[in-house]
Formats: structure tokens, C-alpha cells, sequence
């Protein structure tokens, strides 16, 4: 009998930590109401909230969506799934590709898409606007007032970005969308509900300007400094391949020499695992280039007299811009994404350098990925001087310029474990190898998990006290995935 009711108890015992999921969701069903909950696997609205940019991570089962509306809610959600000892995990728009950043199996989903309010005062040219929804939303919404605010290039993209930093095509003239922050509303891993600002927690402001979401709350509200949008000058041009030398060439000036902060450029560089269909090539070059007025002057000469197989530079609205090179292209590049990031200046021809290993790593493996990318991001002296300008932010960016590169991996549908991991580490080791410039930080919102983008930032000592004064008892650290402050 005894060993009978030890076992049943083990039974239970076992999956105790399984049963905190369900715990906390029918706590905060009775407390929030059905209504805002979901745990029926067959629903649509559960399904959607499990579509994610890396399409590897859709396999994970929260025991429910939750989709609060405002602070209040998620401040109950955080104390029921604290008194239930829950795993968690905070979803704006689904583009970090690493494991349990935005995605839980067996614990509570917070799906942000509910909270879509957005406000503009044309008298102090703020703009707020709640986690949820994506960038092309709250662009649309603030394009009515001539007004944008800095934000996502690729419209797809959620909110999640800006406490990552944020590259805008603005940036060069603003700064990244965290330096535009004014005043944050955050609920606090305690469940308290507070304002971070220059004045108000500063310390908790700093670090959520670019020192990475789900680390110290839970940013229910961005109160940010709008800007004026109009006309830009901008599109894709695409080269071949053989094009390459002079493309780079050209990266390489425009991120020494180029002083005006209107002109903002990404160089991508693509290859494909098999023959687009398309255009017949398995590489192409594609340039970003947008100009914020209608003349961009001789801003991307450099690159216009290069031949290209496409050039789609026209007068286009803030919203066009950011739906280049094609509308849904976020949506269209789900898949098993995941990518790294690298810092380099431009001396040396590093910019060279990094394109020749990564391209020599591409030729060398082939059949291992279905796209590979390599995105040059300048961060010209007009950006960190904005940055400045606004208080700085959590990276306290030394002076540009200097340049990010992504290193997208996408692999083949069906992968086998082994092979996957095994692909994944020969990139992460060809990476490695190109190495990254002494002194400057690593991009959090391009970065893979044990790259450690905290350990590069010079605050990073000052970051983790502030971790430990919102977040003592490692609330995110012990229930949810994220950087390490170790
Ligand atoms: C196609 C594509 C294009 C991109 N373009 C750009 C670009 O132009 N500029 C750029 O800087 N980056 C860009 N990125 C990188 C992007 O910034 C990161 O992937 C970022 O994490 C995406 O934010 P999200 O809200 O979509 O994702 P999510 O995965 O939902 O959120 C990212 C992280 O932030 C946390 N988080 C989100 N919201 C909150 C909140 N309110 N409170 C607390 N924590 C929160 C999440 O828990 C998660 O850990 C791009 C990525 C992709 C895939
Ligand atoms: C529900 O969560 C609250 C904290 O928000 C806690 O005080 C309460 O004990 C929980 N109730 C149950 C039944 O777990
Ligand atoms: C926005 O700009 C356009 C073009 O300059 C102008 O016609 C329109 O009145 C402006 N709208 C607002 C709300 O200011
Ligand atoms: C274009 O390239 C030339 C060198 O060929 C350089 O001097 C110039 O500054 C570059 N211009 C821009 C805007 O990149
Ligand atoms: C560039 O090369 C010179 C000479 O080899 C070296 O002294 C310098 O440190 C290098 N600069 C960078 C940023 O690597």
C-alpha cells in the first residue's frame, strides 16, 4: 500500500514542474477571463501565435496564449506565473530565431498582438504605441500625421526590435529606435507596473535601450520621439555575381566616406542552394537603398554606374520603402532561420575579408543550407553622434564608422538533428574565423544565443546591476530564454 501511494505521489511529483504550465493558465483564466486565453490547440488564433520567422520554433506547445490588453493584465499574468512556478515566454513579433526567446513548450504564452493602441500629439510630435502588432502597422498608422517614428526596415517586423536596439533607414539621422525612446511602461518581474524615462527608474531606461527585451519586464507601452516622413528616393538594385569585386568595393566607400545621413544602404549578399527559378542564378547582390528626400545627389553614384540585372530606384512613401524589395518578404522568408552577427571596422578591407570566407564557406557547402546571406548595416558617425545627442544608449556606441554584418543560415526543410547541428556549427566556426573588431558591441538583435552580444557592450558591468535591482530573483533568467548577464 505504502509503496503503492510513494509511487503515485512520485507520478505526480514528476511532472509537477509540467503542471505549473496548466496551473498558471486556468489561475489567470479565472482572473482575466477566457476571453483573452487560449488552450485549444485546434483554434485558429492558437495556431497563429505559433507561426514564428524561424519555423523550427512553431514545434514548441505553450499550455496556453495568453492576449492581455494593457499593463494590468500582464501584471497578473507575471504573478500567477510566478506563484505557479510556470515557464514563460513574451511574444511581440516572432523574429528572434533563438530557442525560448519567444516561444515556451508547456508553459505561458504572452502574445502581445491585443495591444495595438497608438497615439500622435501633434503639440509635443510624440508618438506611443502599445508591443503588439508589427512595424508596417504603427507605420501606417502615424503616416496620416506626415509622422513616422524609427523603427523596423522590413514592415514585417515587431516591436521586439527596438528594446534590441533598432536599425531604422532613419538611423543614420536619428539614431536606433531606442535612442528615440522618451518614456517606457513596464511591468517589473514583481508584477509592478512602472515608468522608466530620463527621470523616472533612469537606470531601468538605459538598459532598455538596446540592452535586449525579456531581461528586466515586460514593455507594455513605448512612449518615442516621432519624426517627419515624405517622399524618398529609394529601391533595390541587384547585380550578378561576377559583379561582386566592385558591389564590395563600393560597401566598403559608402561605409568610410559617406557623411550624408539621409542616405542609408543594406548590401546583401545571396546565395541559394539551388538555381532560382527566376533570374537562373544561384548568387545575386542585392542593394537597399533608400534616400529620405527626393534627390539623393550623388549619394549612391557608386553604385548606380555599376550594371545591375535589376534597378527598381523610384519616388516611393515611407511604407513602400519598407515593404521593399517585395511586400511580405518577412513572411515569405520564414523557414529554419537562424542567423549571427558580426562587428567589423572599415579598415583593411575587412569588409573584403569577411566576404571571401564566407563566400569560399558557401562554395564549399553546398546541399547544407537553402539560403545563405551575408547583410552589410554601416553605423556611420552620424548615427553614434545621434545616439549621443539622445542621452546614449545601453551600448554607448563609440564613434562610427563602423559596420554590423548578419550571417543568415537558413537549412533545408527535413534536416536530420545531427546534420543540422552539424552545419550549424561549421558556420558558427567559419564566423569565428573572420573575427571582430576589439572594442565594439555586437548587435543583440542579429545575434545568436552564445554569441553573448551583453559581454561585448563597455556597460556591460553596469547592466548587470541594474539585472540584478528589477530582477533579483532571476525571474527571466530561471524561466525563459534570453542573453546571459553571467
Ligand atoms: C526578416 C527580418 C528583418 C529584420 N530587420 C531588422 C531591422 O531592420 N532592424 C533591426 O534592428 N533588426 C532587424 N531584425 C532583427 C530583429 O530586430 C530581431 O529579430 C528582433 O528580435 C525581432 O523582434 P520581434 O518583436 O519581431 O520578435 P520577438 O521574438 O517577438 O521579440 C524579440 C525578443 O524581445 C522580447 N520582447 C519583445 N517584446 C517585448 C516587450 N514588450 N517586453 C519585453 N520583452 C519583449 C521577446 O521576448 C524576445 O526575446 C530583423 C529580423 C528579421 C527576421
Ligand atoms: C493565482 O495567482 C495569484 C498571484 O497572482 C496567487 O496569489 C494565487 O495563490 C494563485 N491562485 C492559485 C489557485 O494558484
Ligand atoms: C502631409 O503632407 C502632404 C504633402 O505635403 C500634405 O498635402 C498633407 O496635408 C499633409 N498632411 C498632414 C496631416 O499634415
Ligand atoms: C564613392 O567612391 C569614391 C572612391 O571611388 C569615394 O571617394 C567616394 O567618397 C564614394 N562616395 C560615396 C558616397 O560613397
Ligand atoms: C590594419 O592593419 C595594420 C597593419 O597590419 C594594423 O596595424 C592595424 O591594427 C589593422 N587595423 C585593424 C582595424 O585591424
Amino acid at each position: 500500500m505504502f509503496p503503492l501511494v510513494l509511487s503515485i505521489l512520485a507520478g505526480i511529483a514528476a511532472p509537477a514542474a509540467a503542471a505549473a504550465g496548466p496551473s498558471a493558465c486556468s489561475n489567470i483564466t479565472t482572473q482575466l477571463g477566457s476571453s483573452k486565453v487560449s488552450s485549444n490547440l485546434l483554434s485558429q488564433e492558437y495556431s497563429n501565435s505559433l507561426e514564428y520567422w524561424n519555423a523550427l520554433l512553431d514545434d514548441y506547445k505553450p499550455s496556453c496564449v495568453v492576449y492581455p490588453k494593457n499593463a494590468q493584465d500582464v501584471s497578473v499574468m507575471v504573478q500567477a506565473i510566478r506563484a505557479a512556478d510556470s515557464r514563460f515566454a513574451i511574444k511581440a513579433g516572432g523574429h528572434n530565431p533563438n530557442t525560448f526567446y519567444s516561444c515556451v513548450d508547456n508553459g505561458v504564452l504572452l502574445d502581445l498582438s491585443d495591444m495595438t493602441e497608438k497615439s500622435y500629439d501633434p503639440h509635443t510630435t510624440l508618438a506611443t504605441f502599445q508591443p503588439g502588432g508589427v512595424f508596417g502597422d504603427i507605420y501606417d498608422y502615424f503616416v496620416k500625421y506626415n509622422r513616422t517614428v524609427v523603427g523596423a526596415r522590413l514592415a514585417g517586423v515587431g516591436t521586439g526590435l527596438a528594446l534590441g536596439g533598432g536599425m531604422s533607414y532613419l538611423s543614420p539621422q536619428y539614431g536606433l529606435a531606442c535612442d528615440s525612446f522618451r518614456e517606457l511602461e513596464i511591468v517589473l518581474p514583481s508584477g509592478e507596473i512602472v515608468t522608466a524615462s530620463e527621470d523616472s527608474n533612469p537606470d531601468l531606461f538605459f538598459a532598455s535601450r538596446g540592452g535586449g527585451g525579456n531581461a528586466y519586464g515586460v514593455v507594455t507601452k513605448y512612449t518615442v520621439q516621432s519624426r517627419p516622413v515624405g517622399q524618398f528616393y529609394a529601391g533595390n538594385l541587384i547585380f550578378p555575381f561576377p559583379q561582386k569585386d566592385k558591389v564590395i568595393e563600393a560597401i566598403g566607400n559608402f561605409i568610410k566616406y559617406n557623411t550624408d545621413p539621409k542616405a542609408a544602404i543594406i548590401g546583401t549578399y545571396e546565395k541559394l542552394g539551388t538555381p532560382d527559378l527566376n533570374l537562373n542564378l544561384d548568387e545575386a547582390i542585392i542593394m537597399f537603398l533608400v534616400y529620405d528626400g527626393e534627390d539623393s545627389g550623388d549619394a549612391f553614384k557608386n553604385f548606380t554606374s555599376i550594371p545591375t540585372i535589376l534597378n527598381t530606384m523610384s519616388l516611393k512613401t515611407y511604407p513602400e520603402v519598407v515593404n521593399m524589395p517585395i511586400p511580405l518578404s518577412t513572411e515569405l522568408s520564414r523557414g529554419a532561420n537562424m542567423f549571427r552577427v558580426g562587428v567589423h571596422r572599415p579598415e583593411n578591407c575587412s569588409y573584403e575579408n569577411a566576404l571571401d570566407v564566407w563566400r569560399n564557406w558557401a562554395e564549399s557547402n553546398k546541399g547544407r543550407y537553402e539560403l545563405l546571406s551575408l547583410d552589410f548595416q554601416p553605423v556611420p558617425k552620424s548615427l553614434t553622434d545621434a545616439s549621443k545627442a539622445q542621452g546614449g544608449n545601453a551600448m554607448q556606441m563609440p564613434d562610427g564608422p563602423w559596420y554590423w554584418l548578419n550571417y543568415l543560415l537558413t537549412t533545408p526543410p527535413g534536416m536530420s538533428e545531427p546534420d543540422y547541428k552539424a552545419v550549424q556549427a561549421s558556420y558558427r566556426d567559419m564566423i569565428k574565423s573572420v573575427g571582430n573588431a576589439e572594442g565594439l558591441p555586437l548587435f543583440i538583435n542579429d545575434a545568436n544565443h552564445d554569441q553573448n552580444p551583453l559581454q561585448t557592450f563597455s556597460t556591460f558591468a553596469k547592466l548587470q546591476e541594474i539585472k540584478k535591482t528589477y530582477d533579483p530573483d532571476n525571474f527571466f533568467a530561471d524561466r525563459t530564454g534570453g542573453w546571459s548577464f553571467a
